[in-house]
């Protein structure tokens, strides 16, 4: 975590065109990855230690100190049955958490990037959603992440929210982690084949990330690695990959009965990514990618 504003590039040509950029849930999975991946700019990063976004005080005072040209708005709740289970603190956290960043943005005229994410939709859709589908979220999560989209557009029009999905990556809790583990217990597994999404690298994301805010996005964009599976076959690959022989079964959502329900299919479509001339791997290329750096880890 980065507490203080740190340039990398010491050109003078770079402190005179940098951005200042803070980042607001630094010591996530996504945060993490922001950090180590943006090279060009100055970057703060702050965890709820530092900065919990529910204290608007405490955030106006932050963002005006900092007076970033952008803020990126990674901070969440993020467990999903958490908050089904404790929507209040989903809403305290996700939604007015995301208003007191966005107003305090305001004042300070920073630019504000939101990651949001792929459960703002019901999962009905067969064919991938576009960022002109409207927010139908079946969950505590999605209802917090969908109404701090609304109420961010309406204080900062100008705002561009990324939303994403499955992600994994180093520094959090993440599906291959888990399965890699689960394997290393059992002999055989079950996996839910019934929901469909695109698993998606946190290095990846976080690199698109930098891109847009450095071509000065707004509006929707839709950041995911390029394909989709289902849960099943993230495990078989993830498994195949790992050279493990763990055997796999396919299995139902309502074999695995959680709090909160899950969006079916919730593939993003990429034409609003792409039309900042930028592509994303192959989530099977960007798994590959970490179950190196992870072995390389121990
Ligand atoms: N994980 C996924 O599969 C997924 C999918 C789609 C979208 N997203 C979105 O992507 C973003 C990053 O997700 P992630 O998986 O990297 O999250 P994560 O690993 O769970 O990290 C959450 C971050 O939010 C911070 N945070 C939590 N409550 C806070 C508060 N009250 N005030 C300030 N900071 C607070 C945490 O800070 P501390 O650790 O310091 O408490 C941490 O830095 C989130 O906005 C999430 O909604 C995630």
């Amino acid at each position: 975590m980065v507490r203080t504003f740190r340039k990398r590039t010491p050109s003078i040509c770079a402190t005179l065109d940098s951005m200042k950029i803070l980042v607001f849930g630094a010591t996530g999975m996504l945060g993490k990855a922001l950090i180590s991946r943006w090279n060009e700019d100055q970057v703060l990063g702050l965890g709820s230690a530092q900065a919990d976004i529910r204290n608007p005080e405490q955030i106006e005072k932050v963002v005006s100190e900092a007076a970033p040209d952008w803020i990126v708005l990674s901070a969440a709740y993020t467990d999903v049955d958490g908050c089904e289970l404790n929507p209040t603190l989903a809403s305290n956290v996700n939604t007015q958490g995301a208003v007191n960043v966005a107003k305090a943005a305001a004042q300070v005229h920073s630019r504000l990037l939101f990651v949001s994410t792929d459960y703002v939709f019901d999962g009905n859709n067969t064919t991938p959603y576009e960022i002109t589908d409207p927010r139908t979220p079946i969950s505590a999560y999605g209802k917090s992440k969908a109404d701090a989209e609304r109420r961010i557009s309406e204080i900062l029009p100008d705002s561009c929210m990324v939303r994403t999905s499955w992600l994994f990556g180093p520094g959090g809790k993440c599906f291959p982690d888990t399965i890699l583990k689960l394997a290393g217990a059992r002999p055989q597994l079950e996996v839910v084949n019934d929901q469909r999404g695109c698993p998606t690298y946190t290095a990846d994301l976080a690199d698109a990330i930098v891109r847009l805010c450095q071509s000065d996005a707004r509006g929707i964009v839709h950041a995911t690695n390029r394909g989709d599976c289902t849960w099943y076959e993230f495990a078989c690959e993830i498994l195949r990959q790992a050279g493990l022989n763990t055997v796999v079964r396919p299995t139902t959502s309502d074999k695995f009965v959680r709090p909160a329900p899950r969006p079916k299919y919730s593939v993003l479509a990429p034409r609003s990514l792409t039309a900042y001339g930028i592509e994303m791997r192959a989530w099977q290329q960007t798994l590959a990618e970490y179950l190196r750096l992870r072995a390389a880890a121990g």
